[in-house]
């Protein structure tokens, strides 16, 4: 397809575009901030430790880029407490109608420094790419997906760029939480159709790019890793969450509304944690100016 890159572009963010038009997952989809405050609560965890390891910084930042409709920086916001939550400064940046949420501010670009903890929940694979067919010359083809005549691919060097630049603008740690695939993978075949698809209302539709749906494709995220370079862990969310104390467990020893309260917590945890679901989430974590190994025992590597 001609300029696949721009028409997606036009249908996600331009005047009439998906995104610029207000849409935000809530109303089509379920990610991982709509489920209850648990992702917030091991994101707090993690920005503790980026805190103490940053030597708890006059400011501390908690950034979240491809906010949506916000709702992780506001839980982020909400549940913070003690020392920290004084110093901390929540913003939500996204390209949609700026929303307003108690304590979080919202901009279009990210800031130029971020102290602290910057996010990117399902930003990357909202970002445009070219669509190709094998044969196809591109070097980064070459490098991270090579692709056989009648095969199909997304040439994943806007998202590379774009997440070099963020991390680039980070002191203390940034994180990728997004669905995607990695070299090994993409070589063998495992995608001859590559990945873009469009979703609508919770269901997956033929793309078009007139602005009434979402287009997404997964990300690789091993090339977002190496354009960012540095320190940095490639994990899964299972793991991830279970070293930031969440881990699904029925309760025991309650009765009534608490057990009920506890047993919905569980399963929350369970839905974050599912193996070939949200568990299966990349967390591309680097540190920059703070060993990754203060914020994340060794974890097994990432196997979508
Ligand atoms: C799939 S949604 C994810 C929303 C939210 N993080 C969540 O997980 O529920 C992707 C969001 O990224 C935003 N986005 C894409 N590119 C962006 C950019 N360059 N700067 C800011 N926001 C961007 C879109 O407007 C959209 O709201």
């Amino acid at each position: 397809m001609r300029d696949s890159e721009g028409a997606w572009r036009t249908a996600l963010y331009g005047p009439e575009g998906f995104f610029t038009r207000g849409a935000v997952p809530a109303d089509h989809f379920r990610t991982a901030p709509l489920i209850g405050p648990e992702l917030a609560e091991a994101l707090l965890v993690l920005l503790e430790r980026v805190d103490f390891a940053l030597g708890g910084p006059a400011r501390l930042d908690f950034v979240d880029v491809g906010a949506g409709g916000g709702e992780l920086a506001a839980a982020v916001r909400s549940l913070a407490t003690g020392p920290l939550a004084d110093r901390l400064r929540v913003t939500a940046v996204d390209l949609g109608p700026a929303r307003s949420l108690p304590g979080v501010g919202w901009t279009r670009e990210l800031p130029a420094a971020v102290h602290g903890l910057l996010v990117g929940h399902e930003w990357l694979d909202a970002i445009p790419c070219p669509l190709v067919v094998g044969p196809h010359e591109d070097p980064w083809l070459d490098r991270w997906w090579p692709l056989a005549p009648g095969r199909r691919a997304e040439v994943g060097a806007p998202r590379d760029r774009a997440w070099a630049d963020a991390v680039g603008r980070v002191r203390g740690a940034a994180l990728a939480v997004d669905y995607g695939h990695l070299r090994a993978d993409r070589a063998a075949g495992r995608y001859p159709e590559g990945t873009f698809a469009a979703y609508r209302e919770g269901r997956r539709v033929p793309p078009v790019f007139d602005g009434s749906c979402d287009l997404t494709a997964h990300v690789a995220l091993d090339a977002c890793a190496e354009a960012a370079g540095g320190d940095r862990v490639l994990v899964s969310q299972r793991d991830a969450l279970a070293a930031l104390g969440l881990s699904s467990s029925s309760p025991r020893g309650l009765t009534g509304v608490a057990w009920l309260e506890a047993a919905a917590k569980a399963s929350r945890v369970a839905e974050l944690r599912a193996p070939g679901g949200l568990g299966s989430f990349g967390w591309l974590l680097h540190g920059v100016g703070v060993p990754v190994a203060d914020l994340l025992p060794p974890l097994p590597p990432w196997r979508p």
